[in-house]
């Protein structure tokens, strides 16, 4: 741990050595060698989460979707869609129609943080007010429509409709959850209110949904990958390969979308080299310490945090801001992951952005040019690693699926609102795959909406 005797010392030797901030947070850096090691890794804890025997001790779960059958875009009907699991709840209502068209309504309601750490009748009553709000509002609220569940917390499936909640993620904690069927939940939830009706026809992952809303309309796309609030990716499995696979083998495709829940990896340690001083503290403050450890890395729920921590130890060890603080940068939570978006938005040598989000933190009358550059270095240096990292996964999908030519579909607000996110990964993935094989990054649009649809859809065709 760092006293503060400890840190004065540290300090007065970084001056001595005029240690730039750069080189002061070599830790930070991924190298190549690095991201293999963590793609290696990651083949291994996704075979193991795929195996019998291993998959209770790997920290990569790779649970079973039962989603088989990717759209044809064929699919039509009219289907409502419960998005839950990223910063808001959101209710839609989508038509898909002929040739890959589809029409989209939507109303985003706030999930208070009282309701996300408290009881879970209660989360689900407002689940069930707020759809009902918008049966009313969209004028269906007669109607028996089917519904498509996104619910994107990592669960054990047992079919397309039933979804044991195995670890709340993501600062959600609702007592009464884990462990339980959140379909069943649901529907009692609705049987409270007795005003409803409506049909459950599956129940995804928000990176299924991103999967299924992508191959809609891209017939090679093969993974489904979030770097939102949380981090994580599905992937087309072979069936064969899927030892705890429970269902029918016979005259179905031979392949499943499994949900890998990489968020987790390094939970069994497997990441402590890599993981640094900032890292352990975001996860000892966390409400689910020793947990998510590699979406701790990644996520927009730790990235502003991340940034934060090193800015204060900068400040500590006298390295930026001549030494000077502020009550809001010593604030949990205060510094936003969009600054960093924004911040790296700036052209280079330019520092607007940069400094209005210094001045909303109280430290633009003490930052010089230099400060500046060092706050954006240290933002680059997180998001950077983050992509690194992110990348490195679906490297590791990309190899272990072998296929040729593959489209990655990726949603979530660090991806979308980072000015280099997208590039970062396009470079550092065609570092570390096949070269043999190509791949493309495609944003996907409302994967959590259109791709609840479309599951729901492809179920309903099936019933
Ligand atoms: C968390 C959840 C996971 C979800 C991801 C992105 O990692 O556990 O289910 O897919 O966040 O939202």
């Amino acid at each position: 741990e760092y006293t503060d005797a400890n840190n004065k010392a540290a300090a007065s030797k970084n001056r001595r050595a005029k240690l730039t901030v750069r080189e002061r947070l070599q830790d930070l850096v991924l190298s190549t060698e690095q991201a293999l090691e963590i793609k290696n890794k990651l083949n291994h804890e996704i075979e193991r989460g795929l195996g019998k025997d291993t998959h209770a001790t790997s920290s990569v779960k790779c649970f079973i979707t039962y989603v088989q059958d990717l759209p044809n875009s064929k699919e039509r009907g009219k289907f409502l869609a419960l998005d839950l699991g990223g910063t808001n709840f959101r209710v839609l209502l989508i038509t898909l129609a002929e040739g890959a068209h589809f029409h989209m309504d939507s109303k985003i309601y706030a999930v208070p943080k009282d309701i996300m750490t408290g009881p879970g009748t209660g989360l689900f009553d407002h689940i069930a007010d707020c759809l009902a709000d918008f049966m009313k509002e969209y004028d269906v609220y007669k109607e028996k429509l089917p519904l498509g569940f996104t619910f994107s917390f990592p669960c054990v499936q047992e079919g397309l409709t039933k979804a044991r909640l195995s670890t709340w993620t993501k600062g959600f904690n609702c007592e009464g959850v884990e462990n339980n069927d959140v379909v069943k939940l649901l529907k009692e939830a609705i049987a409270r209110r007795g005003d409803i009706a409506i049909t459950v026809c599956a129940v995804l992952n928000d990176t299924t949904g991103t999967l299924m809303s992508s191959a809609w309309v891209k017939q090679n796309c093969r993974v489904g990958l979030i770097v939102g609030t949380g981090s994580n990716a599905c992937y087309v499995e072979k069936l064969e390969n899927v030892q705890l696979w429970d269902g029918p083998t016979e005259g179905v495709p031979d392949q499943v979308i499994i949900n890998t829940e990489w968020g987790a990896f390094g939970d069994n340690d497997v990441l402590e080299n890599i993981r640094t001083e900032y890292d352990r503290t975001i996860d000892r403050e966390s409400i689910n310490p020793g947990k998510q450890l590699f979406e701790k890395m990644i996520s927009g729920m730790y990235m502003g945090e991340l940034v934060r921590l090193v800015l204060v130890k900068l400040i500590r060890e006298g390295l930026i801001f001549g030494g000077k603080s502020s009550d809001m940068i010593q604030e949990k939570g205060r510094f936003y992951t969009k600054y960093v978006s924004e911040i790296e938005s700036d052209k280079q040598g330019e520092y607007h952005s940069c400094l209005q989000v210094l001045e909303e933190l109280g430290l633009g009358g003490v930052a010089t040019e230099t400060d500046m550059a060092d706050v954006r270095t240290v933002c680059e240096l997180v998001s950077r690693r983050a992509a690194h990292l992110t990348s490195a996964g679906v490297a590791c999908l990309l190899d272990r699926m072998g296929e040729k030519d593959v489209t990655v579909a990726v949603d979530g607000s660090v991806y979308r609102f980072h000015p280099h996110f997208h590039h970062l990964m396009m470079d550092k993935i065609s570092e570390l795959i096949d070269p043999s094989i190509k791949f493309d990054l495609m944003l996907s649009e409302d994967g959590s909406g259109r791709g609840a649809a479309l599951v729901a859809a492809v179920a309903c065709r099936d019933r």
